[in-house]
């Protein structure tokens, strides 16, 4: 098969949702369409909400299910799809952030009891930042919930989004009869008892069948042909150009617990979804079908074992061909690098590859060259962007609380920032180091870690910060030198040596925006 061909085959996406919405179930069963796996049960949930925070037991648990759950892929007719994995968990939102840069489109699960909730906002939002192609999937049909045109209006206005609705319900909890499928046409019967059963459902492609009717009922048959109406009177129709810019987004209803609507949803998405996309580099874009070999570290996993610190880079493959034993540039350290062992992802089970294609996730056994955002390639000098890291929530300083152990904790807290779990800021003004989080219960995290795989001791001091943000501007001029001096108490430097304004109040940051408006203040660290 040509490289061409092969991209042509590949559906790289992630599915996201806010914790319970059915992420997990949905995954399950489009592996079970796609006969990776033969029973319901087998993926594990990668969460910890049922869980104190305190839990190191749960926090471990959740860090070695993750590993088998980061990439799932499976074929589904002619497809290859590959689905990665992204937690639920709020505290984890960073972690999901950067598995979004290596995603081609999304699934968005949300709960037709529970609406659009907090998480699922600000996922969509960084989806909507990146134009990523966004389809909506409504769960738990078979449950009372919202009216869904009710639906349809929150999820365009708290999302943001302009959908298009390709699958219709009719009624829903007890009264739940079936979806039409605007998409394609056609209706499928719902019947209650059919968990984990694949096809096999009974389909009308008229909805004027005398058949139909006998089942549906005439009164609910005129509804749905009224509804179809409305929706046809009020949404835009599908386009999928639209769809893949971004501008778009269909929107699927079903219950995947009861495997219903997960097939129409399937069916469409392999055939919409984009295959691997150009992606921009800092020098130009790099287009999937070029023959030489691109990716970048979107994931960093560290091993359970804490004997052996050796880690797993997750590599998105951007152009041509990964191959096994072949030695590759890694961009940063301006070193060659040959991998005896890449792994690959199929269903739960990894594997040993000889050669992977764009869009794939190769996972490589690093003992700590890597870090999140580098980029390998077949030799060539470019660094992929959009890879940035995001603003912290929560801010503390840490101390070393064994002398004998200063080294160890040194490298632990580098190693532990390579892999992304958190941000170090460095004081300008006494060298004092500062950890950032995205969510508290890293700090936990990162103790732990730090004790159990580097054998180094530490506490934390609280800080009030309200927020860190990258600064940028004219350094020669007098605003950027008088900004340097007023707020040198609050100036730090991230890994990159990037000046880092930490302001302690939502107040002090709008002032310093006002007053100096001619600097950038950026809440991402890239731009
Ligand atoms: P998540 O990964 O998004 O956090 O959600 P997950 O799939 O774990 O689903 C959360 C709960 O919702 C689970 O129940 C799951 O069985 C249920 N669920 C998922 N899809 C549907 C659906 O279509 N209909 C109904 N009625 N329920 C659905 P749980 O009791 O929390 O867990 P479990 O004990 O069933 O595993």
């Amino acid at each position: 098969m040509s490289i061409e061909e092969e991209i042509k085959k590949r559906r790289t996406f992630g599915i996201i949702s806010h914790p319970d919405a059915g992420k997990t179930t949905l995954t399950e069963k489009l592996l079970l369409f796609g006969g990776a796996i033969n029973e319901a049960g087998a993926v594990k949930s990668n969460k910890i909400k049922k869980t104190a925070a305190s839990d190191f037991m749960e926090i471990e648990r959740q860090r070695g299910i993750s590993v088998s759950t980061s990439v799932l892929a499976f074929n589904f007719k002619d497809k290859k799809i590959n689905i990665l994995d992204t937690p639920g968990h709020k505290d984890f939102a960073e972690d999901t952030y950067r598995t979004l840069t290596a995603v081609d489109s999304v699934i968005v699960v949300i709960d037709v009891a529970k609406g659009v909730e907090e998480q699922t906002e600000k996922l969509v939002e960084v989806c909507r930042m990146r134009q990523i192609p966004i389809i909506v999937f409504i769960n738990k049909l078979d449950r009372e919930g919202k009216d869904a045109f009710d639906l349809l209006d929150e999820v365009e206005k708290k999302l943001g989004l302009t959908i298009t609705p390709l699958s219709f319900p009719i009624g829903m909890g007890l009264n739940f009869k079936g979806i039409y499928n605007i998409w394609k046409k056609n209706i499928k019967i719902y019947q209650n008892d059919q968990k984990q059963i694949i096809g096999n459902k009974v389909t009308f492609n008229s909805l004027n069948d005398p058949e139909l009717e006998s089942i549906i009922g005439k009164k609910d048959i005129q509804n749905l042909k009224e509804e179809l109406e409305l929706i046809e009177g009020v949404y835009s129709s599908f386009d999928k150009n639209l769809y893949l810019d971004g501008d778009l987004h269909p929107i699927f209803f079903g219950s995947a617990l009861n495997n219903y609507g997960v097939e129409d949803l399937l069916e469409c998405f392999i055939e919409i979804a984009p295959c691997p996309l150009p992606k921009q580099s800092e020098k130009r874009i790099v287009e999937p079908k070029e023959e030489k070999f691109t990716g970048f570290i979107f994931k960093i996993h560290a091993n359970m074992d804490p004997n052996h610190r050796n880690r797993l880079a997750f590599v998105k493959i951007v152009s041509g061909k990964f191959k096994r034993n072949t030695s590759y540039f890694h961009v940063r350290n301006n070193k060659n690098l040959k991998f005896s062992a890449p792994n690959t992802f199929f269903a739960e089970k990894k594997e040993i590859i000889e050669v992977s294609y764009p869009g794939d996730i190769v996972g490589l056994h690093d003992s700590g060259n890597f870090k999140i955002g580098d980029t390998l390639t077949s030799g060539e000098n470019l660094n992929f962007t959009g890879i940035p890291s995001f603003s912290p929530e929560h801010f503390r300083y840490i101390n070393n609380t064994n002398p004998m152990k200063a080294k160890q904790l040194e490298k632990g807290i580098n190693q532990l920032m390579d892999e992304g779990i958190a941000q170090l800021f460095i004081l300008n003004l006494n060298g004092r180091k500062i950890i950032g989080t995205v969510g508290a219960l890293q700090f936990d995290v990162i103790q732990y870690r730090l004790l159990h795989e580097y054998g180094a001791q530490c506490e934390y001091e609280s800080i009030n910060i309200y927020k860190a943000c990258w600064i940028d501007g004219d350094k020669e001029s007098s605003s950027y030198d008088d900004f340097k001096r007023k707020k040198q108490k609050f100036l730090a430097s991230d890994k990159k040596g990037n000046l880092v304004y930490l302001s302690d109040s939502e107040f002090t940051l709008k002032m310093a925006q006002q007053n100096y408006s001619d600097l950038r203040f950026y809440f991402t660290s890239e731009f």
